[in-house]
């Protein structure tokens, strides 16, 4: 049964429909076709980026990224503990067996401080993901990567658009991965994007998205005829997907100034009450620019956190949890290199909940949302 207020609503910019129409009377229904590379461009010249590929997805963008590394069953990749399957998943398909690293207890993201005792002579990547489209603390995870040799893939599924000192995130790392799944700020439903920043994984990334082939170069007349050259699969977005992403990535400033209004309005109208029940807010460090892609609150307890879940459901309001920790996962511990010690992901899993969220909320359903939470009241002590 569906809420009166949801978790997610898809919302229109203006031209997704006149740009789907132009896609189908252009002919070019598969991949790699115009509104591909209207994207593409746009991404590109906005980032400043060599190569922007669209993916049917973000999990597609990662396993491209463990092709191209050349992730096998001699490397180890460290990710955080606390983010989605694919994170992990992309590279443990290769054969890579994973470390998972616990969170820091105000971002969320990756802690920094613990990532050097993680790393080992066969620690091929790590995969800092900017959770909530807050920056992780890029300085020290690129300044460690690069004095053991390691490679940095991020994974910016929340953060198309956020900034650390000024510079977008997806910009750092040698390769980078965007969502457009239907919860993130920009959508096509389902899709993704590789950032190609090392300009020397660019050609074989295009033949890697094109199962293997070097159809890419038989498209510019470099050969007369196209075959498998590599390992590859099928990683090209619809045109028709394109031409829907490409009329909100055009809105771009409109739908994020959207969606900051109403991460302020959550921030400004729930700072008190959370302050006085000991829950927690966001954090975002002085030299971040948050995307505006979620606002979760960390309740002191599991009980607090399923018991306003409870209140805001019989209100009609959808909140919901967030990820399960993945070293505790049945896949994660089959597939992980050694136990590591991620209680800071394990204790914030249990206890934090994100609040519906998306571009087109009005200030009444805001006022709503606002005024249920504020009736709840905290139980527990805060455990940390
Ligand atoms: C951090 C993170 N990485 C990757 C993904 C996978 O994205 P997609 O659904 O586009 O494959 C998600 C999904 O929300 C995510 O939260």
């Amino acid at each position: 049964m569906s809420s009166r207020i949801p978790f997610n609503r898809p919302c229109l910019a203006g031209n997704e429909y006149q740009y789907i129409a132009e896609a189908i009377a252009n002919g070019h229904a598969s991949g790699d076709g115009p509104f591909t590379h209207r994207c593409s461009e746009l991404l590109k010249q906005e980032l400043v980026v060599p190569e922007v590929l669209l993916t049917p997805s973000c999990t597609d963008a990662l396993e491209m990224a463990a092709l191209l590394l050349n992730c096998g069953p001699d490397d180890e990749v460290i990710v955080p503990s606390f983010t989605f399957v694919s994170t992990a998943n992309a590279f443990a398909l290769r054969g890579a067996r994973i470390v998972f690293a616990d969170i820091r207890p105000d971002t969320l993201n990756l802690d920094e401080t613990r990532l050097e005792a993680l790393i080992t002579r066969r620690t091929k990547a790590v995969v800092p993901v900017h959770y909530a489209g807050v920056s992780c603390a890029m300085d020290e995870i690129l300044s460690m990567a690069k004095c053991h040799g390691v490679k940095v893939v991020e994974d910016n599924a929340h953060g198309l658009f956020s900034r650390f000192k000024g510079r977008y995130t997806g910009t750092f790392g040698c390769l980078a991965t965007q969502s457009f799944h239907e919860t993130k700020n920009f959508t096509c439903g389902e899709g993704g994007a590789l950032i190609v920043n090392d300009p020397d994984l660019v050609e074989r990334a295009l033949i890697i998205r094109d199962k293997g082939t070097n159809r890419s170069r038989f498209y510019r007349g470099q050969v007369d005829k196209y075959t498998w050259v590599d390992l590859g699969s099928s990683y090209l977005l619809s045109d028709f997907l394109a031409a829907f992403l490409y009329a909100q990535l055009e809105a771009r400033e409109q739908i994020q100034t959207k969606r900051l209004r109403v991460w302020n309005y959550y921030y400004g109208q729930l700072h008190d009450w959370a302050q006085s029940g000991e829950v927690k807010l966001p954090v975002v460090p002085a030299d971040c620019e948050h995307s505006s892609h979620m606002f979760y609150l960390l309740m002191p307890s599991r009980e607090d956190r399923d018991s306003l879940i409870a209140h805001l459901k019989e209100n009609d309001i959808l909140s919901v949890f967030h990820y399960v920790p993945l070293h505790l996962s049945d896949a994660g511990k089959t597939f992980m290199a050694r136990q590591t010690d991620c209680h800071v992901a394990e204790g914030v899993s249990e206890r934090l909940l994100r609040l519906p969220f998306y571009n087109d909320l009005t200030d009444s359903e805001l006022s709503l949302v606002v005024d249920t939470v504020r009736r709840f009241s905290v139980r527990s002590e805060c455990k940390n």
